[in-house]
């Protein structure tokens, strides 16, 4: 059963203004949406940060752009062929959910930025959203602009060069604008070729350690559950490098918190690999790419009710090493995103900030401020590559804003 050939090899997110279109476009490229993932999996992931797999086609003898398709059928009758699977990650577009955004954009190889053309740009999570893929560093970009059937052409024109203004000095800059109808499945095909020319599968090293971020975890222990043959409890989320292979010894850091008279400390967790399920199927080995569940050894109670979501997994002894409190070098954005008139204040000794580093989400205080550069001591530890990036909210009014990047320094 080792069929991986509809494991998604690209992650790419789909971001954007609430009601612009992504669910509708993701469907008109998927057919299905979270359907082909376990109802474990649907119940799961799907519901903080939605998955879809599409398998882009190819209609031999077809010019492009016509020849990209999703059907297994040309116009002609022929049978296309699979050009490869992409795996949408779905972004909520309220604001609220902006840190579960920034931790899906760890695991993005690229993003399409879905914008209607019945508003004026940028709508606010337009703007956030593009601040973010900044931030994270997410480069290969195509902007759909949705709903043209809904406007005149003059219309249209108008709104493209809106959003051709918008991008101006942005991280999209030179990304395509293709002008698309989701629902009527208007320039699909041209969508398609814009994907394909602009966000390549990543090169990957087969030979790197494999690293994995957890999104989610579960005790699938109960009736009706379809995982008849897995008792151990499961991992939910994405593998960021290297392959994992059924058997294989697994570590997952920061691990668990240990109470040792009055004092606590954590450790890593070790357990082995059960089960493999990828691209709606089971499988003996995983590579990059899309949304995993892997059936563990693990006693379910750790992995109850998402206990283990924010962790890594990987080979014993490889992970990068776990912080309880870190050094990070600071770069406050210049406004509050949506919110021209607000500047940012510095960040204070003593201030509680909420951080975003690779899926893990933390509340953090600040020990110690100085000029572009914070100490925080963390609630819960995080295990992460020094340099890495890490998204800090503050606390205005009644939410959480993102009010800049870090990089963790030591
Ligand atoms: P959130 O997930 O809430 O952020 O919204 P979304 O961006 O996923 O938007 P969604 O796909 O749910 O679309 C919002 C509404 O716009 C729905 O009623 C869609 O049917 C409609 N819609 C989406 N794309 C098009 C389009 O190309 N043309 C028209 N006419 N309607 C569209």
């Amino acid at each position: 059963m080792t069929g991986t050939h509809n494991q998604p090899e690209v992650n790419i997110g789909l971001v954007g203004h609430v009601d612009h279109g992504k669910t509708t476009l993701v469907q008109a490229l998927s057919g299905e949406w979270t359907d082909q993932h376990s109802e474990e999996m649907k119940r799961g992931i799907s519901i903080r940060l939605g998955y879809a797999d599409a398998t882009f086609r190819q209609c031999p003898d077809v010019d492009a752009p016509e020849c990209y398709t999703v059907d297994e059928t040309c116009p002609d009758g022929s049978d296309s062929e699979p050009i490869r699977t992409v795996s949408f990650v779905d972004a909520p577009g309220h604001e609220t959910l902006m840190a579960t955004m920034l931790s899906g954009a760890s695991l993005m190889d690229g993003a399409v930025l879905v914008v209607s053309a019945t508003e004026t740009v940028p709508q606010a999570q337009t703007e956030e959203h593009l601040m973010a893929l900044d931030i994270i560093g997410i480069e290969n970009i195509v902007i759909a602009q949705n709903k043209i059937d809904l406007v005149d052409r003059d219309r249209v024109e108008r709104n493209y060069e809106q959003i051709q203004e918008f991008v101006e000095g942005t991280v999209a800059e030179d990304a395509p604008v293709v002008p698309i109808s989701a629902q009527q499945e208007v320039n699909i095909d041209l969508l398609m070729q814009a994907i394909e020319e602009e966000i390549p599968t990543p090169e990957r090293n087969p030979d790197d350690d494999p690293q994995m971020y957890v999104a989610r975890s579960f005790d699938i222990n109960r009736p009706g559950t379809t995982w008849d043959k897995l008792t151990g409890g499961v991992l939910g989320g994405s593998l960021v490098q290297g392959n994992l292979t059924e058997g294989d010894e697994l570590e997952l850091r920061p691990g668990r918190e240990i109470d040792e008279g009055g004092q606590t400390h954590w450790e890593p967790i070790q357990t082995d690999v059960r089960s493999l399920q990828a691209g709606g199927e089971m499988v003996d080995e995983v590579t990059p790419g899309g949304l995993l569940g892997v059936g563990t050894g693990l006693d379910p109670s750790y992995t109850k009710g998402d206990a283990l979501a924010g962790q890594v997994a990987g080979t014993p002894g490889t992970l990068p090493p776990t912080w309880e409190k870190f050094t990070m070098k600071i770069d406050l954005l210049d406004r509050l995103v949506g919110l021209d008139d607000e500047e940012i204040d510095e960040i204070s000794t003593g201030e509680p900030l909420m951080l975003t580093v690779g899926t893990a989400t933390t509340v953090g205080s600040v020990t110690s401020a100085r000029d572009g550069e914070c100490e925080v001591a963390l609630k819960r530890p995080v295990c992460a590559p020094e340099g890495a990036k890490i998204a800090i909210n503050r606390r205005i009014g009644a939410r959480w804003r993102l009010i800049g990047i870090g990089t963790l320094t030591t």
